[in-house]
């Protein structure tokens, strides 16, 4: 076997599409891009993100404890990559990337209508935030925009390459032991 550097261990192991998280604070709406996520629990849905203080909406979740998990498909893999690689200090992405919003429901962070769902989520947990940037979100609300004709997504395996979703295998009839989850 070739032995390749531990800090690699993320790229076998990052299971969920990329995404691009939205935050607003004081009044000012900005998109990052995220790899570093999880599932955590069921009910109530719990997701573990990991956003780093070099990153400008790393100050914005600490102070509105709001945002919005957006899924893109592989339409926007250019845009993802870009809006990962610059910082809304310096600009409106938005307005760079001509990103559509749309107004959540639950938290003033915005939903990002060219994506295939938008997650909206509160922190509900920081513990971890000081040591690790980790903080613990709870789903309140999804979207799933029906209308994308592109749905595959993008599942990053390390500097900049990415995965492109393919094929479905359904197994659900042996799911026997988890009937009663969601
Ligand atoms: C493919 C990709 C994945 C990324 N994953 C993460 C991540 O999981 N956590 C994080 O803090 N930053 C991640 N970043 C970096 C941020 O998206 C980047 O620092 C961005 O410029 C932050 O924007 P902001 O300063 O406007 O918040 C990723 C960037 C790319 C391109």
């Amino acid at each position: 076997m070739k032995e390749v550097p531990a800090s690699h261990a993320y790229r076998l192991l990052e299971p969920g599409p990329i995404v691009m998280v939205s935050t607003t604070a004081k009044g000012l709406s900005n998109v990052m891009t995220m790899g570093f996520h999880m599932m955590i629990q069921h009910e109530p849905p719990l997701i573990g993100c990991v956003i780093g203080p070099w990153d400008h909406s790393h100050q914005a979740l600490r102070q509105t404890g709001e945002c919005v998990i957006a899924v893109p498909g592989l339409d926007l893999a250019e845009t993802v990559v870009d809006v990962g690689n610059c910082s809304g200090q310096q600009v409106d992405k938005f307005e760079r990337f001509g990103l559509r919003l749309r107004p959540a429901r639950d938290v003033s962070a915005p939903l990002l209508d060219d994506c295939l769902a938008n997650i909206e989520c509160r922190v509900v947990d920081t513990r971890l935030s000081d040591p690790y940037n980790l903080f613990i979100l709870e789903a309140t609300r999804v979207w799933i925009n029906e209308s994308r004709k592109e749905r595959r997504t993008l599942h990053h395996r390390g500097g900049g390459c990415f995965t492109i979703d393919g094929g479905t295998l359904d197994l659900g009839e042996r799911m026997v032991k988890w009937r009663h989850l969601p």
